[in-house]
């Protein structure tokens, strides 16, 4: 885990203080990861939008505003909450995917930039608002993510305008007196660098066929280390801003105009500033294999169980008991009536006791944001370890009632 994290706070008792399970947040890390970013490039005009789909904490958001980000956001909600964040609608970039004709009006409404991606949408849009400002998702064929499911560009992916229909997108432009003012696109999450780079080549090559645009939007998707217990170790940054600085000036010579770029970082600025604590409460024996049963079902954390994702684990044990040098081969599962339903599976960890405290490292990303209540269960408390060491609660865990409340009529 990454050094001091609990800042000489001990997870067991945060967790009995404040609910297991419980998301962790360290605001330090959050405003380190942030840094990383916006330091990136040299390029002058260089912007940061997170996108918040990561996570959604409205206060780790206002501290992500304070370090000088912009947002992306993806739906009329997430505008909501970026608002009541502190972001101005017109520092926010609206990436539509398929939207109703009222979402893309309230966004109008708001003032937000918006960026449609396919013909369909722009025709929309055109109706909506003729002669308004809008931006485009192009799917430039560069495609990769840690799974199939996350990977946002290509062949078999639902996202952008394919470059083929680039004379209808002029002939929409024209008929509704639309000004294209940027381009965008995501090639997938949880890349390394060097497809990223590819993948901005590509985008750059679109762009060369629009010469009035303000800014370019090469996506986000970069890689955190989740393997740290093995050594991963993290981007190179230097090396890929370097390189992203290096054809980023050769793009705005050739263009002839110095428009802004802008990246779009949701799990890099907010997966490792989280851990999500959990605590043991049977152990079990099924056929060959051996269970621990947890209250981190997959209405918790969902990414082990979607994706087949990593994240790395944890034992705090009561009265800080040693572990013991045995190990052995365990499932980590939740407490959800599915099958699917685990945190790891087949970890080598130290024979567990009922009663341990987990903890689920790097969680801070697609965690509490994919949470759900299926089961009718509660979706965890979230607290903050602020940059004074001091603990603030940044939402309560939902109550029994909250979850009643819409169905009574
Ligand atoms: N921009 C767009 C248009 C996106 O759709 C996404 C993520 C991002 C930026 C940020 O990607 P990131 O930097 O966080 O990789 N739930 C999955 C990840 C889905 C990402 C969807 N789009 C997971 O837990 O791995």
């Amino acid at each position: 885990m990454i050094r001091n994290f609990y800042q000489g706070h001990d997870p067991r008792g945060l967790a009995e203080t404040y609910g297991s399970p419980l998301y962790v947040y360290n605001e330090n890390i959050l405003r380190q990861r942030c840094r990383d970013m916006i330091n990136l490039c040299a390029y002058p005009h260089f912007v940061v939008n997170y996108a918040m789909k990561a996570n959604t904490n409205i206060h780790l958001m206002s501290i992500i505003r304070e370090e000088g980000l912009r947002v992306d956001v993806s739906s009329a909600g997430e505008a909501i909450a970026a608002i009541a964040a502190g972001f101005a609608p017109e520092n926010m970039l609206f990436i539509v995917n398929g939207v109703s004709a009222e979402e893309l009006e309230y966004a109008i409404n708001l003032g937000m930039t918006i960026s449609v991606d396919s013909l369909s949408q722009l025709e929309t849009y055109g109706k909506i608002n003729p002669g308004g400002k809008i931006a485009l998702r192009f799917n430039s064929g560069i495609g990769g993510g840690h799974h199939e499911k996350v990977i946002t560009c290509g062949d078999g992916t639902k996202f952008g305008i394919m470059p083929e229909y680039i004379p209808q997108v002029h002939q929409l432009l024209a008929q509704y007196k639309l000004k294209l003012i940027g381009i965008n696109h995501h090639i997938g999450s949880q890349n390394w660098g060097d497809l990223f780079l590819e993948g901005a080549q590509e985008l750059l090559n679109i762009a060369r066929q629009f010469p009035n645009l303000e800014f370019i939007d090469l996506g986000g998707g970069f890689a955190v280390p989740y393997n740290k217990q093995d050594g991963e170790q993290p981007m190179n940054l230097q090396q890929l801003g370097q390189s992203l600085d290096k054809f980023l000036n050769a793009f705005v010579t050739e263009y002839g105009k110095n428009i802004t770029f802008i990246i779009e970082p949701g799990r890099y600025i907010a997966a490792e500033c989280g851990v999500l604590l959990g605590t043991v409460h049977a152990l079990k024996n099924c056929g060959q294999s051996r269970y621990a049963g947890t209250d981190m079902g997959f209405s918790v954390f969902a990414r082990p169980t979607l994706y087949d994702a990593h994240h790395d684990i944890e034992i705090y044990r009561k009265n800080n008991a040693p572990l013991g040098d045995k190990t052995e081969i365990v499932n980590i599962v939740g407490n959800q009536c599915e099958s699917g339903d685990y945190i790891a599976k087949e970890r080598r960890l130290p024979l567990l006791q009922e009663g341990d405290v987990l903890g689920v490292m790097d969680a801070g990303a697609y965690g509490y944001s994919m949470s759900s209540q299926y089961n009718h269960r509660q979706r965890p408390a979230e607290i903050l370890i602020q940059t004074d060491g001091s603990i603030r609660q940044i939402r309560r865990r939902d109550t029994f009632e909250d979850m009643l409340q819409n169905m009574r009529m």
